[in-house]
């Protein structure tokens, strides 16, 4: 049984709403709480399937978690109390939780066995491999992909590396790494991405130092200590609804809570360069996360060629962003994005699959594609790939549709914003869920 959704034409967004926790946070607030010894609180927890996908490795290798719905207590076993799982780990869908695990375990005195489903089961595991074995870790991949099998008993020693792409999920699993490592690790960028992980080992007391021109270095013996953390609304959920609101917002749509790291901003500055009215209020921090709420007019969008180095700033948006460049007057170049192609789907052809789908004149490149907008999108049949945020974008496409869309494939929604057809009706859109 595969659910789909079926998103009537029209409508207008409006009211406001809150988003479900932030997902990159959740899994650090998670992992970094079961190293620290003693106990976590994390409140506004993201339950989504990647994030329990996490949970349950950690349990399986003998951490205590306490959940009550958003609300969840990590007991910290420390940097050296994990136990060996007695089955190999599967993270499902979720290329956070392997990578940032592949760090942690490759510290270990025991063997693991990491694997997921059969998307995540495609996805390039080599980035994060060759340099945890530059450190002296053992971990081996089935052809640069998963199943990772990692040795445990292995000496690391920290190592000076720079990262070949802008990849949050691999500068974490070596920063994690280097908590067991003799001497310091530093890892030098290719761009900026997300640095929720440098912001919550800060917290905890790991020493660490970031340069002004990026480079991280963390020198192992202090922390991880237990602490509370807050998770603010996921900007990568708002996301949609900011897009559906430039597209149709009745009076103003207001997201509250939306967690607002500079590292994550991208597709706000996108759509405002692209003319989307969209407003900040209420700014203040969560622990050192910067957080607001977000409000979205109606506006008349244009296209814009978006400079490569915004990529990695929005590179969970791009699914949105194309439903954004297909409703706006004029062309959307996107290009320096090939990193898309690694995703949950290859983002680039499903994107373009789907707006073909729906009568949209797109033409692709190798690391992005042009969007002519400025067509009226006409409904259709659109195959989500089994891609989450693909299947929440054309949802929204549906608000400027000359007919209803049907989207397949949709039941890993559930592994980042559960409850999304939910919100996206109490928000204004026509929009049901089916099973096939
Ligand atoms: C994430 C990093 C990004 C992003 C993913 C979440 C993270 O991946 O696409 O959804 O939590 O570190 P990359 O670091 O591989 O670009």
């Amino acid at each position: 049984m595969s659910e789909q959704y079926l998103v009537k034409p029209g409508g207008r967004l409006g009211g406001r709403l809150s988003v479900p926790g932030d997902k990159s946070i959740s899994h650090r607030a998670l992992l970094l709480g079961a190293l620290a010894t003693g106990r976590s609180e994390v409140e506004g927890f993201l339950a989504s399937e990647d994030c329990l996908a996490t949970m349950a490795a950690l349990r399986s290798m003998g951490v205590r978690i306490e959940r009550e719905d958003h609300r969840v207590v990590v007991h910290g076993v420390g940097l050296h109390g994990l136990q060996a799982a007695s089955m190999p780990l599967d993270l499902g869908n979720s290329g956070t939780a392997i990578r940032l695990l592949a760090g942690v375990l490759a510290g270990q005195r025991f063997d693991s066995e990491l694997r997921g489903d059969a998307s995540l089961m495609r996805r390039p595991m080599g980035r994060v491999a060759a340099p945890l074995n530059a450190m002296g870790a053992r971990v081996e991949t089935r052809d640069g992909c998963p199943p990772l099998t990692i040795r445990g008993g292995q000496a690391l020693t920290g190592i000076d590396y720079t990262l070949p792409v802008a990849s949050a999920q691999v500068k974490s699993a070596l920063l994690l790494a280097g908590l067991y490592a003799e001497g310091v690790t530093t890892v030098r960028g290719s761009g900026t991405s997300r640095d929720h992980t440098e912001r919550m080992l800060l917290s905890m007391g790991v020493e660490l130092v970031v340069e002004d021109d990026g480079a991280i270095h963390l020198t192992p013996g202090t922390g991880p200590e237990a602490m509370d953390v807050r998770v603010p609304g996921d900007l990568s959920s708002a996301a949609f609804f900011l897009v559906g609101g430039c597209l149709a917002a009745e009076d103003e749509l207001v997201i509250e809570g939306v967690g607002l790291n500079p590292t994550r901003l991208g597709v706000i500055g996108v759509l405002e360069a692209m003319g989307g009215e969209i407003t900040v209020s209420n700014r203040h921090m969560e622990g050192r996360e910067p957080v607001g709420d977000l409000h979205i007019r109606r506006s008349v969008l244009k296209g814009i060629e978006i400079p490569p180095e915004v990529v990695p700033l929005a590179i969970d948006e791009f699914p949105a962003l194309f439903i954004a460049a297909a409703a706006a007057e004029g062309e959307t170049r996107v290009t320096g994005a090939a990193e898309l192609r690694h995703k949950e789907s290859d983002r680039i052809a499903t994107m373009v699959q789907g707006l073909r789908a729906l009568g949209g004149d797109v033409e692709e490149l190798p690391d992005g594609a042009i969007i002519r907008g400025g067509r009226r999108l006409q409904g259709g049949t659109v195959d989500s790939h089994g891609d989450h945020r693909v299947a929440m974008a054309f949802a929204m496409a549906a608000l400027v549709a000359d007919g209803p869309i049907t989207i397949h494939d949709t039941d890993n929604v559930a592994t980042s914003f559960p409850g999304f057809p939910g919100l996206a009706r109490a928000a204004g859109l026509d929009l049901e869920v089916n099973s096939s």
